[in-house]
Order: structure tokens, then sequence, then C-alpha cells
């Protein structure tokens, strides 16, 4: 605890000293990307298969599944899924799939059930996925019941909130897939935090959309009546773990840190974080008060995605003049990325599309990008070498 309040007073040191002159965390040169990293369906095919169906994926909070028989059903990337807490108080993952005929147990959406009952033939599983009951099984005829059941899916319920493989099958080692990170996470207590509100917003190409999360490049000129009243643009610090990121934004009130002795700092007073877990969540919170989470997924070609935009606090408003503030705070942000970000976004896959430009440049600023596209490039090879990954 003390070793991480340290490590965000050396962020706040070095946003403060970029402040002061005119600086901000770069890379050693420009770069370009062909657009046709963002516009090729081989790649973004190989992107599904090799990162959003093989890495742990987060898809949902703990507070989701509170109670015994907590469920949630989803398709992602083109598979049905269901998480649901068990009797013994495990979260696990399913393939929303019957075996008896292969219907969609639950529609998407949250609900509580004892049992899985499918729809078609009334086959029952349990809250751990076995199979338990098939109806008129005396007409059915003689099936073995043992050791049948539901596909399950590696999962693991850390830091509140809910990782899986979409993978059968596949190794899911969160203290080495999140290293360092997770222990940021942790720290946040997201596991005692309440869902506020929770929205959906469609845009175009998951990376390009991705692109706005780790860029703070923007923040004055797009965001210059929203997010900029707090947030200064172009004052930023990017440290790696791994592929997942952790980025320090200045704030307007940055300065006020040069009359508080370091002892005394408070972390993200003056600043703030966005935090980036490889490949597709972003977290813009701070300990003690929650924020926003956005869970970023390739949608059904390679020009689409959908955000799950949750906002997330460690304590629900309790009044109305605090549910107003909390309302006009969901408003302000989820127009920020509707209005501003995304429709940029929609902006950029049509001008990307329209052929006139072959290339992309990153400045040496825009660092964060620079790292998400050297690790999507890794992770999207076949077999990627644990030696060629991307520096940090
Ligand atoms: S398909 Fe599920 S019971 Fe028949
Ligand atoms: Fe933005």
């Amino acid at each position: 605890m003390k070793m991480l309040t340290e490590a965000f007073n050396d962020v706040a040191a070095r946003l403060l000293a970029h402040h002061e002159n005119d600086t901000t965390d770069q890379t050693a040169e420009i770069t370009t990307l062909s657009t046709e990293y963002y516009l090729d369906a081989d790649l973004w095919r190989r992107e599904v298969d090799l990162i959003f169906k093989r890495l742990p994926i987060m898809l949902g909070f703990s507070c989701e599944l509170k109670e015994t028989g907590a469920y949630k059903a989803m398709t992602v990337v083109e598979t049905p899924v269901i998480l649901m807490r068990g009797s013994d108080g495990k979260a696990r993952a399913f393939l929303n799939v019957c075996i008896h005929r292969g219907t969609l147990l639950k529609p998407d959406g949250k609900g509580e059930c004892r049992r899985l009952v499918c729809p078609y033939h009334a086959w029952t599983y349990d809250d751990k996925g076995a199979l338990v009951g098939i109806a008129d099984a005396q007409k059915f005829g003689d099936y073995d019941k043992t050791g049948r059941g539901l596909t399950e899916l590696p999962c693991e319920e850390r830091a509140g909130m809910i990782w899986v493989v979409l993978t059968p099958g596949l190794p899911l080692d969160l203290e080495s897939y999140l290293g360092e990170m997770l222990r940021e996470l942790e720290w946040l207590e997201i596991d005692t935090w309440s869902i506020y509100e929770q929205r959906r917003l469609d845009c175009a190409n998951w990376k390009a959309a991705h692109d706005g999360y780790v860029d703070g490049y923007h923040i004055e000129f797009l965001h210059a009546n929203t997010i900029a009243t707090f947030s200064k643009g172009d004052v930023n610090t990017f440290d790696a773990f791994g592929p997942h990121q952790r980025i320090g934004f200045a704030n307007q009130d940055i300065a006020k840190l040069k009359k508080i002795p370091r002892a005394d700092w408070v972390p993200n007073d003056g600043y703030t974080f966005v935090r980036t877990i490889f490949p597709h969540v972003s977290l813009a919170v701070t300990k003690g008060g929650g924020g926003l989470i956005s869970q970023l997924f390739p949608g059904p070609t390679p020009d689409t995605s959908y955000t799950i935009q949750s906002h997330i606090y460690a304590h629900l408003p309790q009044t109305d003049e605090e549910r107003a503030l909390a309302d006009a705070s969901v408003e302000m942000i989820y127009g920020a990325v509707r209005d501003e970000d995304y429709a940029m976004v929609s902006g950029i896959q049509r001008g990307m599309e329209s052929g006139a430009i072959k290339e992309v440049v990153f400045g040496r600023n825009e660092m964060g990008n620079r790292r998400l596209h050297d690790w999507i490039k890794y992770y999207s090879q076949k077999a990627p070498d644990p030696a060629q990954r991307p520096n940090p």
C-alpha cells in the first residue's frame, strides 16, 4: 500500500514536471501505421480468434453476480456465454448452449435462477453446469447424464471482476497475465463497488475506438467543454505493465502540488489515471470513489465494435442531490464518448475507407497508442514468441 502510494507520487512528480516544462512522456520516434491495419478483414479475423478468444477478457463485475444463482448471459465475439454464481459462492462461465440440440439457454441479459432450464425441451442444468434433468426421460431413452453438462470456460474472479477465456481448456493465469497491474486493481477495492448505470455504445473498428482511450493529445481540442474542464491535454505519463497501461493525466489544478509537501500528496489529487487492461478494458476510476469502466468488444464485422460503459461507484448516491450529481456525471461522460470520441472514430472509419490516406501517423507524444498497437500485432501472430514481446 505504502509502495503504491510512493509509485503514484512518482507519477504525480513527473506530471508536475511535465506541466512546468511543457513536456510529456514520449516514444523515441514518430511512427506510422498502414490504414490497412485498421481495415483488413483477415487481420481483424486473427485479432478476434487469437486475441479475444484466447486471452483473459473481463466479462462482468462481482457486483453483477451478488447472490447464488445470479447469472449474466451475453454474446461476445460470436460466443454465447453465461456467467453464474454457484451455491458454493464461485463464479463460473459456461457456453450458453444446451447440449441436447444447441438451444441458447438464456437470452442476453441478467437474472437469477436456481437451475438453468432449457426453453426448448426443458433439460435442466444445476448451478455448476451439470446436466441433472431430462424431461420425459422414459420416452427420450436411456441417456447417461453422468459427467455431461454445459461446456465450462476458464474463469477467475479477481479484483471485483470476472475474467474468462472464451476457448474451453486454455489456461487462465491472471497473476501472470496482469502482473503488477493486479495489485493496483485489488488496491482499488472494486469488489466492494456497485454499478449505478450501465450503457451500450456502438462504434466503428475496435482498434480505432481503442485509440481514443490511450490518447491524451486530443483532450483540450475534442473535449474542450467536457473532459478538459478538469483534465489537461498532452501532459501525460505512460507506464507499461506488460500489455496493460497506466496513463497519468494532469488535471487543470496540478500546479497546486507545488505548494503541498510530497509526503502529504493524496493519490489522484491533481491528476487522474486511466488504466487499460489488454485487449479491451479501460478504467477511469479512483479508489474510494469509483468512476467509469469501459469494456470494448469487436462487433460482427471489422468496421463495428461496441462498448459497455459501467458507471460504478464505491458508494451509491443516497439523496436526491447526490443522485442528481451522479446523473450529471453519467450524462457528461456518456455524451463525451458518444458525441465526441466515438463520433470522431466513425469519421475516421469513413476517412480511412475513402482511400484518401495510406497511413496514419503517431507522434512521440502518442506513446499509449504505439504500445497498444505493438501488443495487438504481437498477440495476433499465430504463436507469439515470448522472447519477442514488445519492450515495456
Ligand atoms: S435443446 Fe435444450 S432441451 Fe432440447
Ligand atoms: Fe477522448
